[in-house]
């Protein structure tokens, strides 16, 4: 089978992944951090868990772009750059640094998350680094430069919420507080806003539909995962902020 049709059967079955997702974490939490439970069979200490699941997402770009792709290309030198900017710091930084970095995770959410960013890392490889439609002056169009200018929010955002969380704890606590500060100020979860804008930032950027494919998984993960913190942290106290949202600030 050529390329070209892998790509396409791989691109349809993220979607059909993403509706599953969806529907599937609105009655089962995924079994780590604070709903980690005993039944998931083996698991490991977080920090390994998140930089071997993370990898494939790391990787795989850079092998497409060094075996197939023009490598004198800016813009897919550019393109491939964002990218490494979230997954080399969400794989290699990341997991160093997070609170609970020795939890158990389950072995079978590992190679859930493998699967699911092998198949993401082929589709956006394929679409934009193989595929590449771009003109060279794609970085002076209007997509791009609205979609990088969402990207960078949705980093800051993110990476900002990811830092309070993890200041909330020393070396050696384990116990869970209220986050105040930055977007907590109107949602429970703004690390998951900021990773879905960013996605959508991409997606623009790129201008194609693996990036929105992406942005449909991604939304399907962290929405149900957000709803059910933000109803986690109203059960366990008392004086949690009345006004926050789950996800999307003053709506939901
Ligand atoms: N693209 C995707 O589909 C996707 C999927 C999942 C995650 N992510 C990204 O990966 C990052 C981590 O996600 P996550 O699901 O692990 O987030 P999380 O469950 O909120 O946990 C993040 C970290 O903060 C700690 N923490 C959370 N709430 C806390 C509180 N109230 N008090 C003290 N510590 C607290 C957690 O400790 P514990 O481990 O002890 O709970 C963990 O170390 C986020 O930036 C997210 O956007 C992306």
């Amino acid at each position: 089978m050529e390329l070209a049709e892998w790509y396409s059967i791989l691109l349809k079955t993220e979607f059909i992944f993403a509706a599953v997702t969806f529907v599937s974490l609105f009655f089962i939490s995924a079994p780590y951090g604070r709903f980690g439970r005993k039944g998931w069979g083996m698991t490991l200490p977080a920090k390994y868990a998140w930089m071997i699941m993370e990898a494939p997402a790391m990787l795989l770009p850079l092998y497409f772009f060094f075996a197939f792709a023009d490598q004198q290309d800016i813009v897919l030198i550019i393109f491939l750059v964002i990218w490494q900017f979230h997954y080399a710091h969400r794989t290699l930084i990341y997991p160093l640094q997070k609170s609970g970095g020795k939890r158990p995770f389950p072995l079978v959410l590992v190679l859930m998350a493998i699967v699911f960013n092998s198949m993401n890392g082929i589709i956006i490889s394929y679409s934009i680094l193989i595929k590449n439609t771009y003109t060279q002056d794609w970085l002076f169009q209007w997509p791009f430069m609205l979609g990088l200018l969402i990207f960078a929010m949705g980093y800051w955002i993110n990476k900002q919420s990811d830092a309070i969380l993890k200041h909330l704890r020393s070396s050696t606590e384990t116990s869970y507080k209220i986050p105040y500060g930055g977007w907590f100020r109107w949602v429970s979860n703004p690390h998951y806003l900021g990773e879905i804008i960013e996605w959508c930032g991409w997606a623009i950027l790129t201008w194609s539909v693996a990036g929105w494919a992406f942005v449909a998984y991604t939304f399907a993960n962290l929405a149900p995962r957000a709803w059910a913190h933000h109803k986690w942290y109203k059960a366990n106290f008392e004086d949690y902020p009345s006004d926050r949202k789950a996800l999307i600030p003053f709506i939901w």
